[in-house]
């Protein structure tokens, strides 16, 4: 008899978190607030309980040691692919984690390598330049909601440094809302196939961005860049056995980066940004930092030296990932039956790892409900806190490929903003409603002014990347481009 077989007889199934109804199961109670209904049942149950969403039976995992089996056991007795049903209708269901595990390994080895931390020094400039565009339209003072300005910002960044530059510079808006109608792809309906107005225009979005990029694809076939950025390498990028990527593999590729860095990096930036705001003893000392690791340089000569040495700020950046995890949990389809302690996830159901719970368990961070950046500081101590407890960029093979990119990023707007801007929050923070990535509602003002003696302080209109600086050509969704 196999060990599976053993294990199937011998463990019993998790117990089921009480409350739900006969119809919908939990799934009302989960929807109003995931957080509040996955700590209700780590108070009531433990590391492990199950509870019914839809149809369909999902096994809660929690710490450490169940997010060790939920990462490692992926691929092997868990599926990534069958835990996101919403996925295939966006991407097509051979691409990246959708596909078998062979070809998932053979397209990730074309891009991986683009985020390794080697790889980021190139990442910095485009970061700097958009975020001196922002302060730049910002002004000296003002009143913004947050949630309306990161999210444009994000994009921007994206555009700029997978699309180049001079795509960048052709962008106006409604390319932001293009994506953002593909994105509402992946909200969650019942049943899978019901052709609903959301996922109607999320199909009308990706067939436009599919002209857009296409079109892009063949512009930098004509005319290619030197030195290659990003983009070019990627369309000139070879898999492992010499084959050339396709121009629609290219497409996929760009849509998947910008796609996935988008939701997930502007709300957890948002996160970062309220958290420094609410607590301005900490800001003060990453003011004082960035003050110290900038001095007065110029914006053009702020790099990857400077940034690395912004350790406070990447301390805030990783507080506010514990306290406020955007991708809040992570599904899998168990394929076969599998072990998390004492209990057995029966082949077919789902597992959920919560890192929204996981990040607040007392015995893996101490005074977990507290803001204390600090306890990730550089040493060996904080490396431990990360592997399979710090969790909000995933963990195993499936990791966030955009991990270093995304932290790089926060860095980067947050240290600018802060050199920049005094700033106060205005309204309480709170997760968005009913969002699958759990970003701060609506609205989140921000007043904001110049700080006088900020040391290398520009005049704003000096770096301004204003839309009407586009270059010849026009907005790529709005054609004229020769
Ligand atoms: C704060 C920002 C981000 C957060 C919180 C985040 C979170 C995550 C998480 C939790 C996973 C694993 C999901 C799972 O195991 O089920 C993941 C995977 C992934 N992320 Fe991110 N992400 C962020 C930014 C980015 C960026 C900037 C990119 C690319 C430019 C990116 C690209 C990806 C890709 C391609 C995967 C799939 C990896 C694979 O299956 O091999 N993400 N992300």
């Amino acid at each position: 008899m196999t060990t599976i077989a053993l294990q199937r007889v011998a463990a019993p199934v998790a117990p089921i978190l009480a409350g739900g109804n006969r119809l919908l199961g939990h799934t009302p109670e989960y929807v109003r607030s995931p957080e509040a209904f996955l700590h209700r049942g780590w108070r009531e149950n433990g590391d492990v309980f199950r509870c019914r969403l839809g149809a369909s039976w999902y096994t809660v995992v929690l710490g450490p040691e169940h997010n060790k089996v939920f990462f490692r056991e992926t691929d092997r007795l868990l599926s990534i692919r069958e835990g996101y049903p919403f996925f295939p209708r966006m991407f097509g269901g051979e691409f990246f984690f959708l596909a078998p595990q062979e070809e998932y390994l053979r397209q990730r080895a074309v891009v991986l390598p683009k985020f390794k931390a080697d790889a980021m020094r190139s990442y910095v400039a485009p970061m700097v330049e958009e975020t001196e565009g922002l302060i730049a339209r910002l002004g000296d003072a003002g009143e913004i909601d947050l949630i309306s300005e990161v999210g444009p910002l994000v994009m921007d960044i994206a555009a700029h440094a997978f699309l180049g530059r001079d795509f960048r510079r052709r962008l106006d808006d409604s390319f932001f809302d293009c994506f953002r109608d593909f994105s509402r792809g992946m909200q969650v309906t019942w049943p899978q196939w019901l052709p609903l107005p959301h996922l109607r225009r999320s199909r009308r979005a990706r067939r436009k961005l599919d002209r857009i990029f296409g079109e892009w694809i063949r512009h930098r076939r004509e005319r290619p860049v030197d030195p290659p950025d990003f983009f070019q390498n990627l369309i000139n990028a070879r898999f492992a056995d010499g084959e050339p990527i396709s121009d629609e593999m290219a497409v996929n590729f760009t849509l998947m980066l910008i796609w996935a860095g988008h939701e997930t990096t502007a709300g957890q930036l948002a996160w970062t940004l309220i958290d420094l705001l609410q607590h301005p003893d900490y800001l003060e000392e990453v003011r004082k930092e960035v003050d110290g690791v900038l001095g007065d340089r110029a914006s053009a000569d702020i790099g990857w030296p400077q940034v690395s040495a912004l350790a406070r700020v990447e301390c805030a950046v990783k507080e506010s990932e514990r306290l406020h995890p955007v991708a809040h949990m992570a599904l899998r389809r168990a394929t076969e039956d599998v072990r998390f302690g004492p209990y057995r996830v029966p082949r077919g159901e789902y597992v959920l790892a919560a890192p929204c719970v996981s990040h607040l368990m007392p015995e893996v961070f101490p005074d977990p409900l507290a803001y204390r950046p600090s306890r990730f500081e550089r040493g060996s101590a904080a490396a431990s806190l990360e592997a399979n407890r710090l969790i909000g960029f995933g963990g195993g093979v499936h990791r966030c490929i955009g991990v270093n990119f995304a932290r790089l990023e926060m860095k980067v707007v947050v240290a600018l903003l802060a050199r920049h801007y005094d700033m106060e929050l205005l309204d309480p923070p709170r997760p968005a409603a009913g969002a699958l990535t759990r970003w701060p509602a609506e609205p989140a003002r921000v007043r904001y002014a110049a700080r006088t003696a900020a040391p290398g302080r520009q005049a704003p209109e000096a770096e301004a990347v204003s839309p009407t600086e586009a270059a010849p050509g026009g907005c790529p969704l709005h054609g004229d481009r020769s």
